[in-house]
């Protein structure tokens, strides 16, 4: 693949020092399920089963390219890790800080690397877009690529490891798992701008995926798509009460089974 390629070229110039303070993000990069190459690799494998649910006649209409699609599945989150402290030193430390999203430090990255058509940029910016309800104020990705990396970007394993993937990233960060004093009215206002809001806690996450909804993808085979994936999400609602129950005990898991119930029945959710 011509990232790859790239990638061993850009590595093997850098000198040595720089090499060795990459060599650890890179190695984490490499390892990390929740965000790093595994990640992107699940990713680039939903992607092509949403390509096969195209006809080859409508990948040629839209104008579908999958090298485009290749270079957004390795660099959508890799913002995360690989921050290009020789190319640009200020973003580097701005990133540090938690001033650059990831999406940005990944559209850069890919920019470095000879990425810079408008679409891939669109589709690293865009990926993490959740819904109007939890990104208010967001813009939707609007070409189909951007849509499928979306759509691919959420699904990359099935529900229950998706909840074990957010948790994995949640211990990463020792971020609260289940805070009892949160209400439920708080629980189903809840958006992605209440990030540091002290009632977060990571339920508030879990149950983002649990009220996605198909007609939150644009595109009709996306829709159908996203269908298909969420017929397992009874699965991740019991991998939440198997992480609950692990960390604060029955009692606890009792307690979030109830507002499961009751976020998804008001939410007028059923699976
Ligand atoms: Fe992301
Ligand atoms: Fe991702």
């Amino acid at each position: 693949m011509k990232w790859e390629r790239r990638l061993e070229k850009k590595f093997s110039k850098f000198p040595l020092e720089v090499k060795e303070r990459y060599a650890e993000e890179f190695d984490h990069y490499l390892k990390s399920n929740d965000h790093g190459l595994p990640h992107a690799a699940n990713v680039y494998g939903k992607v092509l089963e949403i390509l096969d649910r195209f006809s080859v006649e409508e990948i040629r209409e839209m104008d579908i390219d999958i090298e485009r699609l290749e270079a957004m599945c390795i660099f959508h989150d890799a913002g995360r890790f690989l921050v290009p402290v020789e190319s640009a030193p200020n973003y580097a430390k701005r990133k540090r800080k938690g001033q650059i999203l990831h999406e940005y430090a990944g559209a850069l990255l890919a920019e470095i690397f000879g990425y810079n058509h408008p679409i891939i940029r669109e589709g690293i910016l865009r990926h993490d877009y959740f819904s109007q309800d939890f990104d208010p104020g967001k813009k939707p990705p609007v070409s189909i690529e951007a849509q499928i990396i979306r759509a691919a970007d959420k699904t990359s394993v099935d529900p229950a490891d998706e909840i074990e993937r957010y948790d994995e990233y949640r211990r990463k960060f020792k971020f609260p798992l289940f805070n009892r004093d949160t209400p439920t009215e708080f629980r189903l206002d809840w958006n992605f701008s209440f990030k540091r809001d002290s009632r977060t806690d990571q339920l508030c996450y879990f149950f983002a995926v649990l009220a996605l909804r198909p007609e939150n993808f644009i595109h009709p085979v996306l829709q159908e798509y996203y269908r298909d994936w969420s017929q397992q999400k009874k699965e991740a609602v019991d991998k939440i009460l198997e992480i609950v129950r692990k960390d604060q005990g029955d009692g606890a898991a009792d307690i979030v089974d109830c507002q499961i119930a009751a976020y998804l029945k008001a939410r007028g959710i059923s699976f």
